[in-house]
């Protein structure tokens, strides 16, 4: 029998896939051979002599101690593409939540409940509320991993001149993407010349605050950005100065932070990019079949 130690709760789908003559799941073990997780930050966990593999039922693997699990022999996977669709639409959204400001006049229109003639009252919100049209705006991408290349095809279905970046673009990925996309070899290429710039980039020590102070300098006046990736890849304090005065018209973020909360043209989301039925399944069975295909066979299957 193989324990698996649950560090989240995981979709029913996927863990309906380990076989129960040889798994048995909870998140109360002490000792076990592998862990779901999803994300449940394990930099300070104790892991047992027993462990031989983590999945992330996800992207990023910035909440597992890597180094740490190199050096102890246990493998980590991730479920790259998985959840990919589902952060597509949500970036989608946000592009649409940046231009229209449909969360800051939907919220004042709440606030106009009990005035008579609701009606007209409410329409005097149109034009404080109005907001530019994406189709026809250059959005640069910076990552055309699983989600860019998502992004940016979709972007161009909505008649946005797209442009990406991304010195590690695969093979894979760049015969995915949209002939009309611009492959650009510079990052500020994309801050230099984009309306919208996207983030879709892993956090490690080169990407952190890649939006930086002096990277948003460079950037056109009136630029919305999006960060549905990670917070850290952004710069906040610097954000936060950008968004008042009006370098930066509009920022959505999937992150909390201080600072941003307070700007009027900030949207803050509690990290739903990944967060849809459809994606929470296919997470949890690729990461399942990772490691039932290592515990049982010693087969590495990362895609
Ligand atoms: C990811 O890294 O893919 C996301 O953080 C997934 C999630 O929200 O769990």
């Amino acid at each position: 029998m193989y324990n698996v130690k649950l560090y989240n709760k995981i979709s029913k789908v996927g863990l309906d896939d380990l076989d129960p003559a040889k798994y048995t799941c909870s998140e109360d073990f002490t000792d076990y051979d592998a862990v779901l997780v999803r994300s449940a930050k394990l930099h300070d966990v104790e892991f047992p002599k027993n462990l031989r593999c983590i999945a992330r039922a996800g992207a990023g693997v910035n909440n597992i101690p890597i180094d740490r699990c190199s050096e102890e022999g246990i493998v980590v996977f991730n479920t790259p593409g998985a959840n990919a669709n589902a952060v597509k639409e949500l970036v989608i959204c946000a592009l649409l939540l940046a231009s229209r400001k449909v969360v800051q006049g939907a919220n004042w229109v709440k606030g106009l409940k009990g005035t008579p003639d609701i009606g007209p009252a409410a329409e005097k919100g149109k034009s404080t509320y109005a907001g530019p049209e994406i189709a026809g705006k250059k959005l640069g991408i910076i990552g055309l991993g699983a989600i860019g290349v998502k992004v940016a095809n979709a972007a161009v279905g909505l008649d946005m001149e797209v442009w990406g970046y991304d010195p590690y673009l695969s093979v894979d990925g760049a015969l995915k993407l949209d002939r009309s996309v611009k492959h650009v070899t510079e990052l500020d290429e994309i801050f230099a010349n984009c309306d919208y710039i996207t983030i879709h980039v892993p956090l490690n020590a080169d990407t952190k605050n890649t939006i930086s102070a002096e990277a948003i300098e460079k950037m056109k006046d009136g630029v919305r950005v999006i960060n549905l990736a990670r917070g850290e890849l952004v710069d906040t304090k610097a954000m936060a100065k950008a968004l008042e005065s009006g370098k930066v018209a509009a920022y959505v973020s999937d992150f909390a932070s201080d600072e941003i909360l307070e700007q009027e043209n900030a949207i803050t989301l509690p990290h739903l990019g990944a967060s849809t039925p459809e994606s929470e399944d296919n997470c949890a069975k690729m990461a399942v079949y990772e490691i039932t295909e290592y515990l049982e066979k010693g087969t590495i299957r990362n895609s």
